[in-house]
């Protein structure tokens, strides 16, 4: 049962009851113009009095939480967290947590029946949002157009947290504020930290302290969840330390490590991708090399990983906002240090370029005479919907300049971001007409169970099956 703070209706004030610390604790904020509302009308008026500041002693009631940013990472973990504690799930976009509230998330991370189960309460407005003893940030790390790190994101959530620690502080809490989003080394503490005070008028490691705890979760991923996954948690102090690790024990049974300090727990997510990203760079470069050579990478790869301490890496576009994305972070921090980090910008370097190398390959493989295109799949990796920086896009948008002319269906993303983001549009009847290539770049699960029979069945004669990842086998006509 999610309980949402969205327009202030007297249906809601009736729900609050029902649902007290979060509506009681709203009840001790501004509510004037809050936009309230519940996911769940059924639930029955039980009184009209809100609670008293005494029934909500932290003592009392225990643990509160507040996650600022209901994405890929906010909302399992705002869904696992409501299992043991009163939490509220907080998001500035009004159409996510409309859809939330109606049992849809986009994401495709957590169905229908875990949302209807669920004791999570949402809030898109920050001012109704409940004190709380811990503040977890789980928003968005880009980069800009020069790959530099974008803290725009999280300097905002700062903002918005820095103003809701003084009532938790009122209420006797001495808050945390545990940093989810990937970012380099220094930022919670350096970056983060002095806006917190500054919007708080409190004191960090006297009044609120810090602790980091990056996310691991990988969507798409039923079996490496936020539920049985080793968390790495940090804390300012000891104590911090210790409270922060409690909070994450109580919800994975994978146990959690206490890292030394907040900047290695920051280091330790970004080098963990960092290091995805430049083995898979090594993977596309001696798919380059063994191209050439008219050697498969394949049969490569299949005989080199018969070798026990071999890394089971392979070729592809590296897209998302995370491998892609996380090791800009740490270059930036390394060449503000005045270091050059050679081998993850070589890294970045390739995998940025594959895209382009690829198209260059298929439009050689067609005889370099441009053509009727369909791609299928656009997302960044499969069956996810997940559209950000997918390099898919590139490689469409690299075969367009080439001549050919290229359709894009894909089974998971949606059609307004694909025209969005990037300008594609997605066509719904790509399987009524045929092509001289069919392109399967990103092998989500419906493409594959049409079987690669079924796709030759798009071309048009003398047409090309490539298949960017090797998933079809001996059906297809190209792979890297
Ligand atoms: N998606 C992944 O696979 C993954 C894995 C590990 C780590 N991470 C990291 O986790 C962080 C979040 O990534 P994500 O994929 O969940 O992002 P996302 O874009 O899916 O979700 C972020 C959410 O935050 C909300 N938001 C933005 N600013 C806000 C604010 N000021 N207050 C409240 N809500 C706000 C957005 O509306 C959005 O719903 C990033 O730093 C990312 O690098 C992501």
């Amino acid at each position: 049962m999610i309980a949402v703070y969205g327009s202030l209706a007297p249906d809601v004030l009736t729900t609050c009851f029902e649902l007290p610390w979060p509506f009681a604790c709203a009840s001790g904020h501004n509510l004037k113009g809050a936009h309230l509302t519940s996911m769940h009308p059924k639930v029955a008026t039980t009184g009209a009095m809100p609670l008293s500041t005494r029934e909500m002693a932290p003592d009392a009631l225990g643990q509160k939480v507040v996650v600022v940013g209901l994405g890929y990472v906010g909302l399992p973990l705002a869904v696992a967290l409501a299992r043991k504690f009163p939490t509220v799930g907080l998001d500035i976009d009004q159409r996510r947590v409309t859809e939330l509230e109606a049992g849809h998330d986009r994401t495709g991370e957590i169905d229908r029946d875990r949302l209807d189960a669920s004791t999570l309460s949402l809030a898109s407005d920050p001012a109704i949002c409940p004190p709380a003893d811990f503040y977890i940030v789980t928003v968005p790390t880009p980069i800009d157009g020069a790959n530099r790190p974008d803290l725009r994101i999280v300097e905002a959530a700062s903002r918005t947290i820095g103003a809701m620690l003084p009532a938790a502080v009122a209420e006797g809490r001495t808050p945390v504020v545990v940093y989810e989003s990937t970012v380099y080394p220094g930022v919670t503490e350096d970056i983060c930290a002095p806006i917190l005070e500054q919007y708080s008028g409190l004191l960090c490691g006297r009044d609120f302290f810090l602790g980091y705890s990056p996310e691991r979760i990988n969507p798409g991923d039923r079996e490496h969840t936020i539920d049985k996954i080793t968390k790495v948690v940090s804390g300012q102090t000891p104590e911090t330390l210790e409270r922060v690790a409690q909070l994450y024990a109580s919800i994975t049974s994978g146990g959690v490590f206490r890292a030394a300090s907040i900047k290695a727990a920051e280091a330790a997510k970004v080098i963990e991708n960092a290091q995805r990203d430049i083995n898979i760079a090594f993977m596309n470069e001696i798919s380059q090399i063994f191209s050439a050579m008219d050697i498969s990478i394949w049969d490569v790869l299949a005989a080199a990983r018969t070798k026990w301490n071999f890394l089971p890496f392979g070729p592809g576009l590296v897209g998302g906002h995370c491998i892609g994305v996380d090791p800009y972070y740490l270059s930036h921090r390394a060449e503000q240090l005045g270091l050059d980090p050679r081998v993850i910008l070589a890294g970045r370097g390739i995998n940025d370029s594959m895209a382009g190398w690829v198209a260059q390959q298929l439009h050689a493989k067609r005889g370099k005479k441009p053509g009727s295109v369909l791609v299928l799949g656009l997302t960044f990796k499969e069956n996810i919907p997940d559209l950000r920086n997918s390099k898919v896009a590139d490689l469409v948008t690299a075969l367009g300049r080439l001549g050919h002319g290229v359709r894009v269906h894909d089974a998971h993303a949606d059609a307004e971001e694909a025209i969005h983001e990037y300008g594609i549009p997605l066509v719904a009847d790509a399987f009524k007409r045929k092509y001289d290539m069919v392109l399967l770049a990103v092998p989500h699960r419906e493409y594959l169970a049409m079987g690669g029979e079924a796709l030759r069945g798009l071309l048009k004669k003398g047409g090309t099956l490539a298949d960017l990842k090797g998933e079809l086998g001996e059906a297809a006509d190209w792979t890297l």
